[in-house]
């Protein structure tokens, strides 16, 4: 185990091609743990993780909470971004600059220069939640790439085309992993199986997603 950990932290890292301008950026944030949990958590003090409504009624199983000038909200009028977190009915927090710098290096590492994120979201996945497939199309600009960055226990991203009905493969994400998608495959759908029950020092029995937006 010690030879694994020390391969891990010694910065190895690669990049694997899983779709149309699609990359796996593996082990990108491995050895960026504590910083990311601390800002993760002084982020959930200012905006809780909550558990949205869709609009056809249903309660997503992730819990959601971002930052940056939008987050995405989801309730019986449908999906959308807000400056205005419904709860507490103030801005989000403000995106740190750890994340905003995290969020723009990974998309230039895999290919896209001047990413300025505007929306960080954060999902939250106990055991057994998972995200079904869709699009991440409410953003105003799709020239802009979504950088997806996963924390805590392993997952299966399911990665299809631009059809609901494509194919989809699965990308096994584990703790560091970076998923960066634009281009060709800005608009393809995309989701999350569910997880399967384990332990990471992270964040417990959880998984944590990050992800960076241009939304606005
Ligand atoms: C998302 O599609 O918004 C989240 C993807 C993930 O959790 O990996
Ligand atoms: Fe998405």
């Amino acid at each position: 185990m010690d030879d694994l950990f020390d391969f891990i932290n010694n910065g190895e890292t690669w990049v694997e091609s899983i779709s149309d301008d699609a990359v796996v950026l593996r082990q990108f944030l491995s050895n960026r743990s504590a910083e990311l949990s601390a800002t993760i958590k002084d982020i959930e003090q200012q905006a809780p993780f909550r558990h949205m409504k869709t609009a056809g009624g249903f309660t997503m199983s992730a819990a959601i909470t971002g930052c940056g000038d939008y987050g995405w909200i989801s309730d019986r009028r449908g999906y959308r971004y807000s400056k205005v977190d419904p709860i507490t009915e103030q801005p989000w927090p403000e995106m740190p600059k750890l994340l905003f710098d995290i969020g723009q290096q990974c998309a230039l590492e895999a290919g896209y220069k001047d990413f300025k994120p505007d929306a960080c979201l954060i999902n939250r996945y106990a055991p057994k939640s998972k995200m079904s497939l869709h699009q991440d199309k409410d953003e105003k600009d799709f020239t802009a790439p979504i950088v997806s960055v996963s924390l805590g226990v392993p997952a299966t991203f399911l990665f299809g085309g631009a059809q609901r009905s494509d194919k989809t493969i699965k990308v096994p994400v584990s703790h560091g992993d970076v998923v960066v998608w634009g281009g060709e495959s800005r608009l393809f759908f995309h989701g999350v199986s569910p997880i399967k029950p384990s332990y990471h020092p992270f964040w417990g029995d959880n998984r944590i997603n990050i992800t960076f937006r241009t939304a606005g």
